[in-house]
């Protein structure tokens, strides 16, 4: 399992053990930890070691097998307490769905691991491909905005958006990448800016609050993101910001493209208004790196993802085609 593309591979399974670079530490420090059974694996995507949806879903997946490998009777304990590690991507649901189909029909360890493995592999064939289609909507001489952690970080390999980027800045498509810092877990700040270091594609990172002062000031021509969650209309669950961007492109004329596997995509939410938003802790807002920096006793709202409105979309790019605006109809044809 590699990228050709040769980034980082955040996770890795060898000898039965689920290996996860430790995002929390990054890019200070590359740690990796190892998981040897579901609750490990549980406990790494809710403390966000192993973050972005495909990768959630991806180590979920591995999750199981671990699980099994132990005793086969763990499954469903396993399946329960993976399943609750963290709420809004549907790729974690999506993956342990695809695992009880294959375990339903063969209580088979290997045959578990195999679909585990494929899920891996497809995630990033998934990726090359959707880069492709993005890539060709972008005109050479493109200045991008993206936002959060979209790349090998995220996913089986290249990533979402950020492999959007990566793909049309190799073919000559891009002259500058602006990365937001993504408070409060800086996604952006400390992974992204990672990636396109490693990558040496320019890169800009800004402030969440200077996103409207930048398209005001430089013509932006696509703000590209991922999603964890697309309901059948095109609204588009993503990281907090991702709808406050949308709307400021609108207002600036940059056009904006979410980018995401079919694993993503929720059709039995009619529009986005049922999923659900995780809200974490307020000591994400209230401490910076375990230090206070709000008053004592200050409460904080959380919420770690939006919605924004299929309306404020332009295109959705999936492996299996692009969208051009997201509707409806659009998107059943889409994914058949
Ligand atoms: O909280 P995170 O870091 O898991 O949130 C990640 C995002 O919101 C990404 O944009 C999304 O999962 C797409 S990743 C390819």
């Amino acid at each position: 399992m590699s990228d050709k593309s040769n980034t980082v591979q955040a996770i890795q399974w060898q000898d039965g053990v689920l290996r996860l670079l430790d995002q929390r530490l990054l890019p200070l420090e590359e740690r990796y930890i190892d998981c040897r059974n579901a609750e490990d694996t549980a406990t790494a995507i809710h403390e966000m070691v192993v973050r972005g949806a495909p990768a959630i879903g991806i180590a979920a997946a591995f999750g199981l097998v671990l699980a099994v490998r132990a005793d086969p009777t763990l499954f469903d304990a396993a399946e329960k307490v993976l399943a609750e590690s963290r709420p809004t991507a549907i790729n974690l649901h999506w993956a342990l769905r695809r695992m009880r189909a294959i375990w339903a029909a063969s209580f088979n360890a290997d045959e578990l691991e195999a679909e585990a493995v494929a899920i891996f592999e497809e995630d990033l064939a998934q990726n090359l491909k959707m880069a492709e289609f993005g890539a060709a909507l972008i005109a050479p001489g493109s200045k991008v905005l993206t936002h959060c952690n979209t790349g090998a970080l995220a996913t089986g390999g290249h990533g979402t958006a950020l492999g959007v980027i990566r793909t049309a800045w190799a073919q000559g498509r891009i002259t500058q990448v602006y990365n937001t810092e993504t408070r409060p877990w800086l996604q952006g700040a400390r992974l992204t800016a990672w990636e396109l270091m490693r990558e040496g594609i320019p890169g800009k990172l800004i402030a969440d609050g200077a996103v409207a002062h930048l398209m005001s000031t430089t013509k932006i021509d696509w703000v590209i993101v991922g999603a964890d969650r697309i309901a059948a209309n095109g609204d588009t669950a993503n990281k907090i910001g991702t709808h406050m961007l949308a709307v400021v492109a609108r207002h600036y004329g940059a056009k904006f493209m979410v980018v995401a596997p079919s694993g993503t995509f929720d059709l039995s939410m009619a529009d986005g208004s049922g999923i659900p938003i995780e809200e974490r802790t307020a000591r994400e807002l209230t401490e910076f790196k375990g230090s206070q920096i709000a008053p004592t006793g200050m409460q904080a709202f959380n919420p770690v993802f939006d919605v924004t409105p299929a309306s404020l979309i332009d295109a959705v790019v999936c492996e299996r085609g692009v969208v051009t605006p997201p509707t409806t109809a659009a998107i059943g044809a889409m994914l058949g």
